[in-house]
Order: structure tokens, then C-alpha cells, then sequence
């Protein structure tokens, strides 16, 4: 069942609980976003789409792309090849060429965030990226999108900029651009620069896609949550981004708060999609600068990365320096006390040093208030899948 159409136009990052009403306005839709999620993880296949009855309505209506969560591609670990070859199995099932993932990290030695952390905009992080990159890509048989994250810190004083270290990664790989101008908006606001010089910056040639979303201002800053209707700053970095770039389609994403759909959903979409047609023609240029469909060469033997190779060992302590703030309260006492101390376990040199002491310690503290509840809802779910498969195993078996 292959999705054939090109992807251009205007969509939303699928969610299964609305498929109804996006059947219902599925003239004023171009394109979907599914999330792999949805099908590579149990619990969420289970629950919302058991049988793929949705997905394949889906396909048979939109050009659809796919998008993942769970890659953290900037972890210096290995990756979880498993996951690498689900999602293989799963693009190649549906017939789906394009996939995107996130240009950041969130797990590593057993702990998820579940939430994106920056990379330091530095050489020693690109040279890891650009391996784990193409590892990725030979397990996956394709190039792949990154997507800018909306981080809460970042390390101060790193040699490159943001835009400059996203445009070093495309000079040394040949993944394509996801940009969220939502994630632009909050980054600017959240860290003071100027949204719209970053986005002038960027390489537009190698940005295919663009994310939009509505977010939260939580004690002075913005909050990547998906659960509102689009900020209205964010309508000129699209504007600002169609100029600059070959984006051939726009996601909406929505996590919350879906009704009222028309009022909600529907207003941003028919405003985006009056945005995306004011700035591309009706039907997509033949050429169009989607992802290239894979091929043979593509097919290249998975790449041997090394997380212990000395070359990345400042990178490397400085997550799991990292996550131990996030995740273990005496640690982050200890090492408040005498930063010194983060030494004994995560060897750095005195610049990564001071990257790691330059981290926005108010806003790390705000993630590591979270780490309990992240915890719970993933015991919570867990749980939970024991019931649904429990009623799946009962329904088949009842007479
Ligand atoms: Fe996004």
C-alpha cells in the first residue's frame, strides 16, 4: 500500500483521536505527519489503531511523512538498533519515503528525559552527530530530516551558533532540514536572538519541511507543549521561512485540546495553508526538494560508532553529567556545593568544564522537577498496556 503522492501543502502531525474530524475536513488537508510512535510502541498501536484500519484510510487519502521521537541521535551511546529497524520495517511497509527525527538528546545510562536537550553547538558534538547520522541512515536505507528542538538551556559560550552548527551538519551529511518556527519563536524568546536572522541563516536549499505549533508561557518563558492555537509572532517566521527556504510542506501539531476542531485546529490550518499558497503554486514544482527515495546505495552495511572513542569523551561526560542533575537530587546538591566534584565521575577538560557550569541551572532544575512524573506516567503506562493487551487476549477469546 504504498503512499505515492508527493508531499506538498498543508497538514497536521496525525493523531489517531482525531482521525474522524480530519476525515470530516479532508478537502482543506494536503499532507499528513504520522508519528511512528503510534505503531512502533505496543501500548499506543493497542490502544489507538489496533488493526491499522486508520492509518491505511490515511494513506489511501494524503501524501503522508513519518516522525519519530525516540531516536536521540545526539546521545553518545549506540543506537537502539531495534528501534532503527522497526522503523525501517514500518516505512517500508506503508510505502512512506520521507522520515524526521529531532537534532538533540534526551537519553543516556538507562534515563529518558523525555524531553529534547540542546546538543553544545560545538566541533566535538558534529563529529558524533555526523557518525550516529549516518548509522541511522544505513539502517533506515534513507536520508532523513532533523527538526530544531525547543530547548530549555544550553551550554554558554560554544564556539559555533545554532544556525551555523545546523548548517555544519549539513555540509558534512546529507540529512534535510525539519524547522519548527514554533521552536524557533521560544528558542529566540527563551535565550535573546533574533528569530528571524536565525532562520536567514539556515541553509534554506536543504529545509524541506516546516513544524508549526502553540505553546505555553510558563513564568517568563515559552514552553513547547503543542496545546494551543499558533502564537501570532509565529505566522511571520512562516512567512520569513517560505522566502528562504524549499519547504514543501507545513505540520501542524496539536497534542491537547483538540475540540472544538473547526474553531481550534481548522482556523490554523486554513490560515497556514493561505500562507504556504501565497508563497508556492498551486501544484508542486516538478523538481520539488523532498528526500530523495532510497536506493541501492543506500543499502550500505550498518556503520560501527564507538561511544567510548576518546573523541567524544567530553561530550559524553557532559550528558551524563548532565542527567545525574536531572535525575538524582544528592548529585545535584553535591555539585552545587563544589562543581569540582562532577570531575571525579565525568572526567572533562576545563572548557567542557565550564560549558557544563554554564548550563542554566534554574532551568535544569526545572527538568529535574519533572523527572518523577516522567518516571510514573512511564510505570503508569506500563500498566496499563498489561490491561488493554488483557482485554485484547479476552475479547478474542470470548465465546
Ligand atoms: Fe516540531
Amino acid at each position: 500500500m504504498p503512499a505515492t503522492r508527493q508531499p506538498y501543502g498543508v497538514g497536521l502531525a496525525y493523531r489517531p483521536e482525531v482521525h474522524h474530524d480530519i476525515m470530516q475536513f479532508r478537502q482543506e488537508f494536503d499532507v499528513m505527519e504520522v508519528a511512528t510512535v503510534d505503531y512502533l510502541e505496543r501500548y499506543w498501536r493497542l490502544v489507538q489503531d489496533p488493526d491499522t484500519r486508520y492509518l491505511r484510510e490515511l494513506i489511501a487519502t494524503f501524501a503522508v511523512v513519518a516522525h519519530g521521537i525516540n531516536m536521540s541521535i545526539g546521545s553518545v551511546e549506540p543506537h537502539d538498533d531495534a528501534y532503527l529497524h522497526a522503523t525501517r520495517r514500518f516505512l517500508d511497509e506503508y510505502g512512506i519515503d520521507e522520515f524526521s527525527e529531532h537534532l538533540a538528546f534526551h537519553r543516556i545510562d538507562g534515563c529518558d528525559t523525555r524531553s529534547f536537550i540542546a546538543m553544545p553547538f560545538e566541533a566535538e558534538s558534529l563529529n558524533w552527530l555526523e557518525r550516529k547520522y549516518n548509522a541511522a541512515r544505513a539502517i533506515l536505507g534513507r536520508p532523513f530530516a532533523l527538526e530544531n528542538v525547543s530547548y530549555l538551556f544550553v551550554p554558554a559560550g560554544c564556539s559555533l551558533d545554532e544556525a551555523d552548527f545546523i548548517t555544519e551538519m549539513t555540509r558534512r551529511t546529507d540529512c534535510s532540514i525539519l524547522l519548527d518556527a514554533t521552536n524557533v519563536f521560544n528558542n529566540a524568546h527563551n535565550h535573546g536572538y533574533d528569530p528571524i536572522t536565525y532562520i536567514r541563516k539556515l541553509p534554506g536549499d536543504r529545509i524541506n519541511q516546516l513544524h508549526i505549533a502553540g505553546g505555553k508561557f510558563v513564568n517568563g518563558i515559552w514552553l513547547d507543549s503543542h496545546s494551543a492555537t499558533v502564537m501570532e509572532p509565529v505566522w511571520d517566521l512562516v512567512h520569513a521561512a517560505l522566502d528562504h527556504t524549499n519547504a514543501q510542506s507545513i505540520f501542524l501539531e496539536r497534542d491537547t485540546g483538540y475540540h472544538p476542531f473547526e474553531q481550534g485546529i481548522m482556523s490554523d490550518i486554513r490560515k497556514a495553508r493561505d500562507i504556504f499558497f501565497k508563497h508556492r503554486p498551486a501544484t508542486p514544482p516538478t523538481a520539488a526538494a523532498t528526500t530523495p527515495a532510497p536506493t541501492a546505495a543506500d543499502e550500505a552495511p550498518s556503520r560501527a560508532i564507538n561511544a567510548l572513542d576518546p573523541a567524544v569523551a567530553n561530550l559524553r561526560s557532559f550528558q551524563r553529567a548532565i542527567m545525574r542533575q536531572i535525575t538524582d537530587v544528592n548529585f545535584r546538591q553535591q555539585v552545587a556545593a563544589d562543581s569540582n566534584l562532577v570531575l571525579k565521575d565525568y572526567p572533562m577538560t576545563p572548557d567542557w568544564k565550564s560549558r557544563w557550569e554554564g548550563c542554566n541551572q534554574d532551568r535544569l532544575k526545572r527538568m529535574a522537577i519533572k523527572w518523577p512524573e516522567t518516571i510514573k506516567v512511564q510505570k503508569d503506562l506500563e500498566e496499563d498496556l498489561k490491561r488493554v493487551e488483557w482485554r485484547a487476549w479476552a475479547a478474542q477469546n470470548s465465546w
